[in-house]
């Protein structure tokens, strides 16, 4: 698995973030099984529920042209030297793919750390059938 390479397509992506009303651009990279990189960016709403998330974009593009096993995800605040972690809804949908799936976290300092969807999402009972 090539981080630095994942990073670096999160961050690309987030330039084309959709977010007007938090001004807070992430970028996602999904690694399917197969070694195949779809990015997402949040996409905002003036009704600020049909917001989405990065990751969720990524999954629904890797989901749409056929992929549903995944290695990791990298995840990316542009503007943001902390690490971002996924939200709760993006951690369920993250989990509906598999309790082992990487979860990169990164900052825009060139750092990262990796964990798990399952050390994010504990007690998923989905897990036990998934593993
Ligand atoms: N956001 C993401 O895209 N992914 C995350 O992991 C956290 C939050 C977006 C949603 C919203 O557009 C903005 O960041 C502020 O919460």
């Amino acid at each position: 698995m090539n981080v630095k390479l994942l990073i670096q397509k999160a961050k690309n992506v987030a330039l084309n973030s959709y977010s007007p009303y938090s001004h807070f651009r992430v970028g996602a990279a999904l690694l399917t099984k197969d070694n195949k990189i779809f990015t997402g960016t949040n996409v905002e709403n003036r009704s600020y529920g049909g917001t989405i998330c990065a990751e969720r974009v990524a999954i629904s593009k890797a989901i749409s042209c056929g992929h549903k096993e995944f290695k990791a995800i990298c995840v990316i605040g542009l503007d943001y030297d902390k690490f971002l972690p996924p939200c709760g809804i993006c951690r369920q949908f993250i989990s509906e793919f598999g309790a082992n799936i990487k979860i990169i976290l990164a900052n825009n300092k060139d750092e990262y750390k990796i964990t798990s969807i399952k050390n994010l999402l504990p007690l998923d009972s989905l897990f036990e059938l998934k593993e």
